[in-house]
């Protein structure tokens, strides 16, 4: 099976920010699904879909990464993200180093630009990282010759589980204009739901945002993402969670981020849970079938209830098997000069 891998901008509309992302029509970095188009958007689709086959196989394994090199470097904690980018690259045959903060000389005091020249100059095709400070992997991506892919930055993006989330999504309806998708949570401090939005406007969504107003960004709240020429000016802001579910066609929880939270943004867990958690009964105000998705990890009992978590409608695990093949679908696309042959 050949898969493209998905050039250069088509639809003219996306932005290409200071990193160089792309050289010679070819994308060298994943920094934010800002800079995706809609075409880019569906290449990486079909290519997720292909190497999902690989996934399915008795022997999972491609040579399509031989003789490459990926370093992951986490400067946060993850389960997800950090073992998926591992499995992804060692099933495409690439060798995979995994760097943390913990226990390299980062500890001593070597900066991030230090460190990750230091990795470069091992011969790194491929930087995967994730950091607490906004705009670490930009950071790299303008001063370093490796691809970069930012796997959770601060606040501010985690593209690849946005691209993961947009595949499942597609995977059960086909096709992601026009659903009304709701975002229910956290979002102040929810790089998730940043990189879904830009993947789901571009995609032709109907994007509709539910939170205590005390965490809801305040570039919605005071208007300046909602005029008329911002690509966000159509998303919807609710405060009444039984308002944003009606009609819905997918339900995204997100992680009420309590490491994030200085001030006191809610009253209580207990006063969140009972007017923002997912439960059985708010579920029956989507539409039948509606898809529940969560990114993980959860705090059962507190934005989601378990039996939803783990209910009929909910794609959750779904979602961590799909983050391996999208992963190996975009290490092969910054790594590999050739089309994918499975
Ligand atoms: N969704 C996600 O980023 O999970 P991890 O923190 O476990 O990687």
């Amino acid at each position: 099976m050949s898969v493209e891998t998905g050039g250069g901008p088509a639809d003219g509309v996306v932005s290409e920010g200071s990193a160089g992302v792309r050289a010679a029509g070819r994308r060298r970095h994943v920094l934010d699904l800002d800079d995706f188009t809609r075409d880019e958007i569906a290449a990486v689709i079909d290519k997720t879909r292909a190497m999902k086959e690989v996934l399915h196989r008795d022997i999972k394994k491609a040579p399509a990464l031989r003789g490459k090199t990926i370093v992951t470097m986490f400067y946060e904690p993850s389960t997800r993200t950090r073992v998926s980018f591992e499995q992804a690259g060692k099933v495409l045959s690439a060798d995979v180093i995994n760097v943390t903060g913990g226990g390299s000389s980062v500890e001593k005091g070597e900066s991030l630009y230090n460190t990750a020249l230091t990795i470069q100059a091992m011969s790194a095709d491929v930087i995967v990282i994730r950091h607490p400070h906004s705009g670490a992997p930009h950071f790299l991506a303008s001063r370093l010759g490796s691809s970069i892919i930012n796997a959770g930055d601060g606040s501010h993006a985690h593209p690849t589980q946005a691209l993961l989330d947009l595949f499942t999504i597609h995977s059960h309806t086909g096709s992601i204009e026009g659903l009304r998708v709701v975002i229910v949570g956290d979002l102040l401090h929810s790089r998730v739901a940043r990189s879904n939005m830009w993947g789901l406007v571009r995609m032709g969504a109907r994007v509709a945002l539910c939170a205590p107003p005390t965490l809801i960004p305040s570039d919605f709240r005071d208007g300046s993402l909602r005029r008329p020429c911002h690509p966000f000016a159509g998303v919807e802001v609710e405060t009444s969670i039984e308002r944003a579910l009606e009609g819905a066609d997918v339900v995204m929880a997100l992680r009420l981020q309590l490491e994030r939270q200085r001030a006191g943004h809610i009253p209580s867990l207990r006063e969140y849970s009972r007017t923002y958690g997912i439960s059985g009964s708010r579920l029956k105000l989507a539409r039948p079938g509606a898809l529940v998705m969560h990114p993980g990890p959860m705090n059962e009992g507190v934005e989601i209830e378990p039996d939803v978590a783990h209910g009929a409608r909910s794609v959750i695990e779904e979602q961590v098997t799909n983050g391996v093949a999208l992963r190996m679908a975009l290490l092969h696309s910054l790594a590999a000069q050739d089309r994918f042959e499975a």
